[in-house]
């Protein structure tokens, strides 16, 4: 009998794409979190800041590691997205295929799908701008740095679209690999999907909200100070350059 070799490639694919997924989505629930350190202070956000260029560790601040960190999470991202693009439906027909799959189903699982790939769509304009400016301008993140983008360069309103794009996408993605995985599993795993379910969308409002009151504040900063570009803030305790 001859030897028919498996095509591993939708295997390797589908791994790449569940991979990078989980780092992505591990990665924005920690990075809503700490840049909601502004909502406690300016101080607060300031020593997360300088948390991140290793000021703790070197006892000196190097912006660098935020590139290279900008970095490496575009590599997994363009990963992520370029493997997902091979399953956008790629012409008409597929697009009316899937839409009326979507409208007779009526499953929620199915529409979910449909949420990630607009979601993702958005993601790969705004997310690219957003992690270009992270990776080219590394020293321009600060309680006064960031409120001054989000104001006076405009970013608030694409940063309020990426924010409701991402959490959705990132929790809707978890939960589907949650269920490809079998943790949803059990003895009775229609109650465990439910609850599963209630999990993703509490997580999906409480970081919209957490997102948004963040957003908020940094718009707040950026309107009652006045600015002039490149003012940094300055910490009373620790003596380093200003942010
Ligand atoms: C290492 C890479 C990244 C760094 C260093 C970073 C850093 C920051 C910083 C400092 C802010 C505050 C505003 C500003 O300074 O402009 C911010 C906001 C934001 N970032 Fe990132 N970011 C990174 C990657 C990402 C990625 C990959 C996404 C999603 C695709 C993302 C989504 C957001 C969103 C939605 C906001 C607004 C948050 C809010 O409304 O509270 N970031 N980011």
């Amino acid at each position: 009998m001859k030897n028919k070799k498996i095509d591993k490639t939708p295997a390797i694919l589908d791994f790449i794409q569940s991979s990078t997924g989980l780092i992505l989505g591990v990665f924005i629930m920690g990075h809503i979190l700490f840049e909601s350190s502004i909502l406690i202070s300016n101080e607060m956000m300031y020593r997360v800041t300088i948390m991140f260029e290793g000021y703790y560790f070197f006892g000196e601040t190097y912006p660098g590691i935020i590139s290279f960190l900008a970095g490496a999470i575009s590599i997994i991202f363009i990963l992520h997205a370029g493997v997902a693009l091979k399953k956008f439906p790629n012409n008409y027909r597929q697009h009316k295929i899937m839409r009326n799959h979507v409208l007779q189903m009526k499953h929620e699982d199915t529409s979910l799908w449909v949420v990630q790939i607009m979601t993702g769509f958005i993601m790969l304009f705004i997310g690219s701008v957003h992690l270009y400016t992270m990776m080219a301008e590394p020293s321009n993140i600060g309680p006064f740095a960031s409120s001054y983008r989000v104001v006076h360069e405009h970013m608030a309103p694409l940063y309020f679209l990426l924010l409701l794009s991402v959490v959705s996408h990132a929790f809707i993605g978890l939960y589907r690999l949650a269920m490809k995985w079998g943790f949803m599993e059990s003895r009775n795993t229609k109650v465990s999907r439910r609850r599963f379910k209630l999990l993703m969308k509490s997580l999906i409002v409480i970081y919209i909200v957490v997102g948004s009151l963040s957003l908020m504040k940094y718009i707040y900063i950026g309107y009652t100070n006045d600015f002039e570009p490149g003012t940094r803030y300055k910490s009373t305790i620790i003596n380093l350059k200003a942010h």
